[in-house]
């Protein structure tokens, strides 16, 4: 037996939706968790700060009693936002930040930006108030392969957006390349990044070979070894630019196991036991807690969580479901494809 003692993690990346399914998975997040950034894609999205509001009421409503859970709340960026609401949304505290999906990039985008510039107005004003804004960093035109859909979008979308206003902080959410790697380290500041569990273990033969698995399937997709292994090398480097987004994104089986699966991989029930795996395989449990507790409160400027969590290392492997049962349906909980040591105790 082994324990390891961190701080309280954080997801940085989450969706929890809404209703039925947002009960069905809170809690998976909430018992290991302290704190969690909310993705704004809804039907319909959310835009505005009172939505935020009355979003995140249902939330806090849908926790499990005894469960402290923080909530933190984003917009859904589209190209009517509105900056005083944004400010006005930020300055009580509500507002953590706001997303940007390009237009048509993933599940519920399409109230996405079509054309950034008709969102520099709001962009603007979240540089000088510093209101971060999180990143889905893949273009969509048919012309670009789904493989290079991130790189092009560091070359013809993030890097001209940051030239042109430096002092915005973004996050660049799931990276899954080595580029994207790579340009968050070339950065001076303002550009952090963050990676999901899965990322970090499966590459893209996972979906496609021996039969196509959708439960594989996610945006950004999964990209080629090399990738897979830039972003572990990220992870565990202890660079406060990188930390956890989890990205656990639950849909109900009939939506993934179908001719049009949906996008999104759950990982919220095992994520500390595959994240504390993939650390010890790189020797590196000891970078662990800034991956996953540390570096992500820095970057937003939040305090660390005051309470700890114990991982535990046993002989027996640890046992997930292989689905939850949601109110919503059954959904698919992500199978590392290896045995699981650690658990949190
Ligand atoms: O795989 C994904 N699922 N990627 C996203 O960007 C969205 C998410 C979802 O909402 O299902
Ligand atoms: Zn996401």
């Amino acid at each position: 037996m082994q324990d390891l003692v961190i701080r309280r993690p954080d997801d940085w990346h989450l969706h929890l939706r809404d209703g039925d399914m947002l009960k069905g998975v809170i809690a998976d997040t909430s018992r290991h968790f302290a704190r969690a950034i909310i993705m704004p894609n809804l039907v319909p999205p959310v835009v505005t700060a009172a939505d935020a509001a009355a979003y995140r009421e249902r939330i806090l409503a849908a926790l499990p009693a005894g469960d402290r859970f923080e909530p933190l709340m984003t917009l859904y960026l589209t190209e009517g936002t509105d900056p005083d609401d944004v400010e006005a949304g930020h300055k009580s505290g509500l507002v953590k930040a706001v997303k940007l999906y390009p237009a048509g990039a993933t599940t519920n985008s399409h109230s996405g930006v079509r054309n950034i510039d008709k969102a520099m107005p709001v962009l603007e004003r979240m540089a000088k108030i510093g209101v971060p804004l999180c990143v889905h960093g893949e273009v969509t035109t048919s012309d670009v392969d789904i493989f290079d859909r991130e790189a092009v979008f560091i070359e013809t979308v993030l890097d001209p957006l940051r030239k042109r206003l430096p002092e915005l902080k973004v996050t660049m959410e799931h990276v899954t390349t080595k580029d994207g790697i790579d340009y968050i380290k070339a950065s001076k500041a303002n550009l952090a990044g963050s990676i999901t569990t899965h990322h970090l273990i499966i590459n893209r033969n996972a979906i496609l070979v021996g039969g196509i698995k959708p439960h594989y399937y996610c945006l950004p997709v999964a990209k080629r070894e090399n990738h897979r292994l830039a972003l572990r090398a990220a992870a565990v480097s202890g660079d406060k630019r990188f930390f956890l987004g989890t990205d656990s994104a639950p849909h109900v089986d009939p939506l993934k196991e179908c001719a049009c699966g949906c996008a999104g991989i759950y990982t919220s029930i095992n994520t500390m036991s595959c994240l504390a795996h993939v650390f010890e395989e790189e020797g590196a449990l000891d970078k662990l807690e800034a991956f996953a507790s540390l570096n992500g409160p820095a970057w937003y400027g939040l305090p660390v969580n005051d309470e700890t969590i114990t991982l535990r290392k046993q002989a027996d492997a640890v046992t997930y479901p292989k689905k939850i049962e949601t109110g919503a349906g059954l959904v698919t909980v992500f199978d590392p494809m290896f045995p699981l040591h650690w658990t949190v105790v």
